[in-house]
């Protein structure tokens, strides 16, 4: 494994962690905790130490799963939570981003994650009126010299979102979580440029562009209707397959895996510090971690 130091926060995390959307069950499948123990486990032996998650996973259920997982080797992992929304069930989730609500949900989360820490809390893919409460981030940055939070992250809604990016430092938060992988290069424009800038850490989400980027889908594929990628654009996702087919011929090296390939792609750019692809199995971990034998020494953030 290669690790980066994430901003400011002293967080040495590896370049490769593991997102965990996947154990909430919108992607068509639900999970035993055996299943997450052994990506988990396989992850830890690999050298991974970051794990995202969120509170509206399930109803705090990936977090649960997690929790579970790692109690007895809770000080080995990076974890990243977010707050923002109450689940209700699949694709329901209402927004709670009141002060008062997100205190609530972070003793939820603490109490799922089995943990009296966080490491990076974030503000989850909130609009900008909710964004810019300053009672909120009193009470956020309250938490953090309480202890219950590590560090403070916001993970931007859409990738172009400078405003919320550019506020990073002036409410001690410290790292960015954003949309980018081959297909999608917004970031580069305008919030890279900021997170540089300010010395903020970068998890890049949806490395896989949602599983495409590992060349496995051909224009016309479906996903099954209980699969969130099953709700997209149809023709969207074919333009995008489309698009795979030809990046794999013309950029990917003959004999590389297209999934390596394209997690190392994203921690090419100076301000991405992760990738945290969603795994679904520990073989899947394994492939994603191989990435690092595709990236090349010298990255700024390099720990
Ligand atoms: N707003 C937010 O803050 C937000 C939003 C979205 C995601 N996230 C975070 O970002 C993480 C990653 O995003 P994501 O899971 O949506 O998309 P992703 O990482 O781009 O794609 C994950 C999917 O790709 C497939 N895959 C993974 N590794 C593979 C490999 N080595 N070879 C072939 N296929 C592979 C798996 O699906 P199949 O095998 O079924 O194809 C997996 O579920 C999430 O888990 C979550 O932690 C945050």
């Amino acid at each position: 494994m290669k690790y980066r130091m994430l901003g400011k926060t002293g967080l040495k995390v590896s370049v490769v962690g593991i997102g965990t959307w996947q154990f909430g069950g919108e992607w068509g499948r639900t999970y035993e905790q055996h299943e997450v123990d052994a990506i988990l486990d396989r992850g830890k032996e690999l050298g991974i130490n970051l794990i995202d998650t969120a509170e509206c996973y399930g109803d705090h259920l990936s977090e649960s799963l997690i929790g579970e997982s790692i109690q007895s080797s809770r000080q080995d992992w990076i974890v990243a939570t977010k707050f923002g929304h109450h689940f209700h069930s699949n694709f329901d989730r209402t927004d709670v981003f009141d002060p008062k609500g997100v205190v609530k949900q972070l003793e939820q989360s603490l109490r799922a994650l089995k943990t009296d820490y966080i490491d990076l809390y974030q503000f989850h893919s909130g609009p900008d009126s909710s964004f810019d409460q300053d009672e909120l981030w009193d009470t956020l940055n309250k938490q953090v010299e309480a202890g219950k939070i590590r560090h403070l992250g916001i993970s931007i809604g859409s990738n172009e979102n400078i405003h919320q990016t550019s506020q990073s430092t002036k409410l001690h938060s410290e790292a960015i979580q954003v949309v980018y992988n081959r297909l999608d290069r917004k970031p580069e424009l305008e919030v890279f440029p900021s997170c540089i800038e300010q010395n903020i850490g970068v998890l890049a989400r949806v490395p896989l562009a949602s599983g495409l980027l590992s060349g496995k889908y051909k224009p016309g594929a479906k996903f099954a209707s209980n699969d969130v990628r099953s709700r997209r654009d149809a023709a969207q996702l074919d333009q995008m397959m489309m698009e795979v087919e030809v990046i794999g011929r013309e950029e990917v090296p003959a004999g590389t895996d297209m999934a390596a390939w394209a997690l190392a792609w994203c921690l090419k750019h100076p301000a991405v510090t992760s990738v945290i692809p969603g795994c679904k199995d520990p073989a899947q971990v394994e492939a994603n971690a191989a990435a690092v034998e595709l990236v090349e020494a010298g990255h700024p953030q390099e720990a």
